[in-house]
C-alpha cells in the first residue's frame, strides 16, 4: 500500500491521516471489532497482511500489555511499534520458515487477515488469488488458534465465499461473512469471519 492510500476525496483515507493511522483500513477492523467483540486486553494476536501497519497499531491498543501481537506481510510496515510484545515478520504467508515462525510465537486468540493480492485487472484471477489467501490464512487458524478462538479474514467477493464458509463450520461454532460500511461503496471485498473454533477431536 502506498501514499496513494490517502486519496483526498475519501473520508476514511483523510480520518486515518488525521488520527495517526497509516491506512483507512483501521477503521474496517473497528467495526468488526465493535460488532464481534473479538479483542480483549491480554490476548494474543495474528495479523497476515499487515503493512503498512494500521491494523497492528490499533490492535496494540486494545491488547495492552498482557497482550502479544505477531504480524507479517511481504512488505516492511509503514510505522515501527516499539511494543516488547510485538513481532514483526516480513515474508510471504506461503513460505514455510515465514509459517513455522510464525507458529512458534502462538498459539492465538484471534487469527486475523487483510491479506489481499495485487490487483491484475483480472477479477477472475485477482478473486481465485483472494480465495487461495483466505484457505491459507485457514490453513494457519487449523494449527495456531486456540480453542474457541476466532478468525477474521479479508476475500474479495466472488471469490468462493460459500465454499470457505461451509469450510469454516466444520471447524467453528459459528461462521458468516460481513461487509464494514467503511469498505468502499464500490469495493468489492468482504470479510469471513469463524467464532468459537472447536477443540480437535
Ligand atoms: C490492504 S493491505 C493491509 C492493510 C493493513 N491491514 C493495515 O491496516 O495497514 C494488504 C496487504 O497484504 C499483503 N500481502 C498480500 N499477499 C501476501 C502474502 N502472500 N504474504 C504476506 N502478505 C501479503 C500485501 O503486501 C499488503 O501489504
Amino acid at each position: 500500500m502506498s501514499a496513494s492510500s490517502y486519496d483526498s476525496s475519501d473520508f476514511w483515507a483523510k480520518k486515518a491521516k488525521k488520527e495517526g493511522y497509516p491506512a483507512r483500513s483501521v477503521y474496517k477492523l473497528m467495526e468488526l471489532d465493535a460488532k464481534f467483540k473479538f479483542f480483549k486486553p491480554g490476548v494474543r494476536v495474528l495479523d497476515i497482511g499487515a503493512a503498512p501497519g494500521s491494523w497492528s497499531l490499533w490492535t496494540l491498543q486494545r491488547i495492552g500489555e498482557r497482550g502479544f501481537l505477531a504480524a507479517l506481510d511481504l512488505q516492511n510496515l509503514g510505522v515501527s511499534p516499539a511494543n516488547n510484545n510485538f513481532f514483526f515478520l516480513r515474508g510471504d504467508l506461503y513460505d514455510d520458515a515465514v509459517r513455522q515462525a510464525i507458529q512458534e510465537r502462538g498459539p492465538y486468540d484471534v487469527v486475523m487477515s487483510d491479506a489481499a493480492p495485487s490487483t491484475s485487472g483480472n477479477s477472475g484471477l485477482d478473486t481465485d488469488r483472494s480465495e487461495a489467501i483466505v484457505e491459507a490464512v485457514l490453513d494457519y487458524a487449523d494449527s495456531m488458534l486456540k480453542p474457541g478462538g476466532t478468525v477474521i479474514a479479508k476475500l474479495f467477493m466472488g471469490g468462493g465465499q460459500k465454499e470457505l464458509l461451509d469450510r469454516m463450520k466444520k471447524s467453528y461454532t459459528s461462521a458468516r461473512a460481513f461487509k464494514p460500511q467503511s469498505c468502499r461503496s464500490v469495493s468489492f471485498e468482504t470479510y469471513v469471519l469463524g467464532f468459537g473454533k472447536k477443540a480437535p477431536k
